[in-house]
């Protein structure tokens, strides 16, 4: 499979979303990446629901749901109300992951499972069979425009062999400082999501970045 680039619109224009979602329904972005912010899991926060339900009705492609958010249980339902197609939750957030992955595969949408950059990727041995996404996050999560952490290589390497050691076909998803420069590589280490916020919309030609993105094809089949 072509890997994908899901466009995170935390580094978007806010006073312009309009604007900014039209640029990516017209680009070869894939995903629209929506990242939600509680202030105590992440310190900061982003957008609620208003703003998710403008994206909704906007967006022509799939809405890639991060939650930042301690005990996800809680608004699991809201989420996939609010349309989300792929809803994707920290193991650090919460004690009860094969439930969550149950409840958000059986609302009929794609369930993610995401990691800290400390957190090691052994402890998705018993959930991997599960799970459509696993989100490897590069930078800690909270805000967009960070440096890229090195040592997520080797990590993506890694749960790239244990997904190939059991036969699992979920997605590997990289998030946080993704450019242009470390795109092949990731690709290569077995990313098929590429996470991209201010690389694009920082960018003077952001559909140019997009294809940029898509088009590195250093991947070792
Ligand atoms: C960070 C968010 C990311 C962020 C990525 O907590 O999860 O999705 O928007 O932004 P960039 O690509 O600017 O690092
Ligand atoms: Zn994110």
């Amino acid at each position: 499979m072509p890997h994908l680039v899901a466009a995170s619109l935390l580094a978007a224009d806010f006073g312009n979303l309009q604007r900014d979602i039209n640029m990516l329904n017209h680009s070869q972005a894939d995903w629209f990446h929506v990242d939600i912010m509680d202030g105590s899991f992440v310190p900061n926060f982003s957008i609620g629901t208003p703003v998710i339900e403008a994206i909704r009705k906007h967006a022509l492609k799939p809405l890639d749901v991060h939650l930042m958010i301690r005990e996800p249980e809680r608004y699991i339902s809201h989420f996939v109300q609010l349309g989300a197609n792929i809803l994707t939750f920290h193991i650090e957030a919460t004690n009860h992951v094969n439930r969550l992955i149950q409840v958000i595969k059986q609302s009929g949408i794609k369930a993610g499972i995401s990691l800290n950059p400390h957190t090691p990727v052994c402890l998705l041995e018993n959930i991997l069979p599960d799970v459509d996404v696993v989100l490897i996050m590069s930078v800690n999560p909270g805000f967009g425009g960070q440096k890229f952490i090195p040592s997520v290589y080797d990590k993506i390497r890694k749960l790239n062999q244990m997904r190939k050691a059991i036969g699992a076909g979920f997605l590997i998803e990289v998030d946080g400082g993704v450019d242009e420069q470390n795109a092949p590589l990731l690709i290569e280490c077995g990313v098929d999501i590429l996470v991209a916020g201010h690389t694009i919309f920082s960018s003077a030609q952001p559909e140019k970045t997009i294809l940029n993105l898509k088009n590195c094809r250093n991947r070792a089949e």
